[in-house]
């Protein structure tokens, strides 16, 4: 499958890796391709996949995977590139945590996943693997997690298919769906929590 991804920073490179290796094609979208940083410690670059201006990335990808951050940035590039978007599979693993103090969901109304829907309505969004490290993404029962559950929440049935099997590819053997976009706020409170454990362990070292 073609794939493309809207930012070229860690969540990229690590799930583009994967992805790669599982056999798709890749391609990364940065603001300044031609820089020498956006091709170091990149393992997916070795593997063949390439990286471009975000436009053609978006053209290229069946599926797009938002790699955005920080979160406040995603509107701007969305209204950017949405034309380029049209019936593609958008899968969000985007968080909209506010750290500036104890870390706290940054809006009360309505769930990240919702939005970014709206603001790329003509993608088929899914929100998936946004509450946990890009490290445990790839490869999770050879990180020691069992069982391999994910969750799936959109409101486009074949576009949660689409993706349950590229969740498949990266080994998460059982794919839950929990619903309409409307359910992103679900995951996205547990990837608050995962935030604040992580901070609190940070902070307690120190
Ligand atoms: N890292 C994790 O462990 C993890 C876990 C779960 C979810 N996530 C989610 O994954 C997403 C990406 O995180 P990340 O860790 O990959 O972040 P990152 O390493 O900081 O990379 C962010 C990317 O966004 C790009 N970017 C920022 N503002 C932009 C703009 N206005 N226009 C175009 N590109 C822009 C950056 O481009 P430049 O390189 O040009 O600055 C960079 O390629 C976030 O939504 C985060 O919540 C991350």
């Amino acid at each position: 499958m073609k794939m493309g991804f809207l930012g070229n920073g860690k969540l990229a490179r690590v799930l583009g890796a994967a992805f790669q290796r599982a056999g798709h094609e890749v391609r990364f979208g940065a603001r300044d391709p031609s820089s020498p940083s956006a091709t170091t410690d990149h393992p997916a670059i070795e593997a063949g996949a390439k990286v471009c201006a975000i436009d053609n990335a978006a053209a290229f990808g069946d599926v797009v995977v938002l790699a955005i951050n920080p979160w406040t940035e995603i509107e701007g590039v969305l209204r950017s590139f949405r034309h380029r978007l049209e019936g593609k599979v958008l899968v969000d693993p985007s968080n909209d945590i506010d750290f500036s103090s104890r870390p706290v969901l940054a809006s009360s109304e309505r769930s990240l996943g919702q939005r970014v829907q709206q603001w790329a309505p003509s993608a088929r969004v899914v929100k998936t693997l946004n509450f946990i490290p890009t490290n445990l993404m790839v490869d999770p029962t050879a990180q020691g997690i069992v069982p391999a559950m994910m969750w799936v929440a959109g409101d486009d049935a074949n576009a949660k298919r689409v993706t349950s099997d590229l969740l498949r590819d990266l080994g998460w053997s059982e794919v839950i769906d929990l619903g309409g976009i409307e359910r992103s706020r679900f995951q996205e409170s547990i990837g608050l929590i995962v935030s604040r454990v992580v901070t609190d362990l940070l902070r307690a070292a120190h």
